[in-house]
């Protein structure tokens, strides 16, 4: 069995990066995971627990008991969610937990897909370092902070935008600067800015930098 192709997604909060890797995963056929995913449901373990996101043990013990059925719902796409995520995502041990899964997911994507898109903070620098094919994602703060507040309201939150961006760049800075694992272009990915781009063109652009890696090493899979 050759190596199932990997489709590296990173970038900042609210850049697009998972619509990207969806409509990405949909036009080749391949599993697709939202690895933030995995450190929001930790942070709703952790505060329902009545927890604190910071302490390592609350935290260790949140990623242990992750409830996966809850990972499309809404319960995790809450700003406060999104803000308690970035403080779990910093403790080593909560990283180290959701390693496997996600290395996992990558050897084995489910449905015997041959491949797998997965986006998040690290996924090109540290989860699959030989990726097939690498991008990394991002917008400018002000763009992306609109494009929060709408998601939000869509939600039936309310909040002031000021206020959502001034989040927004603390927790780019966090991921940014952490010790473990932070947010960075891994070497060999492709920027994509997609600020000035509306969903049809950020996809275009972000297939034209993945598709020859991509095709080759489905060519490469029906030669062998
Ligand atoms: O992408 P999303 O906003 O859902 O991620 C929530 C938080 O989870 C991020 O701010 C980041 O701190 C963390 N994360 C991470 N590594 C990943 C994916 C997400 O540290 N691969």
């Amino acid at each position: 069995m050759s190596k199932p192709i990997v489709i590296a997604v990173d970038g900042t909060a609210a850049s697009g990066k998972g619509t990207l890797a969806k409509k990405l995963a949909a036009h080749f056929h391949f599993a697709h995971l939202d690895s933030g995913a995995l450190y929001r449901l930790t942070a709703l373990a952790v505060l329902e627990a009545k927890g604190d996101p910071n302490n390592p043990d609350d935290a260790l013990r949140g990623a242990q008991t992750i409830d996966l059925t809850l990972a499309g719902g809404p319960s995790i796409r809450t700003d406060v969610i999104g803000r308690a995520a970035s403080q779990v995502a910093a403790i080593p041990a909560v990283r180290a937990a959701l390693l496997d899964f996600q290395r996992g997911f990558l050897a084995r994507p489910p449905g015997g897909s041959p491949g797998a898109v997965m986006d998040g903070r690290d996924i090109g620098s540290v989860i699959a370092p030989d990726a097939t094919a690498k991008l990394y994602v991002d917008a400018r703060p002000e763009i992306r902070a609109h494009r929060r507040w709408q998601e939000l309201q869509a939600m039936g939150i309310v909040r002031d935008e000021g206020d959502l961006l001034r989040e927004l760049v603390a927790r780019d800075l966090a991921d940014k600067t952490r010790a473990v694992s932070p947010l960075i272009q891994a070497p060999g990915a492709g920027l994509l800015d997609t600020s000035d781009l509306g969903i049809d063109a950020a996809f275009a652009a972000a297939l034209a930098l993945v598709s020859p890696k991509v095709e080759g090493a489905l060519k490469d899979r029906h030669r062998g």
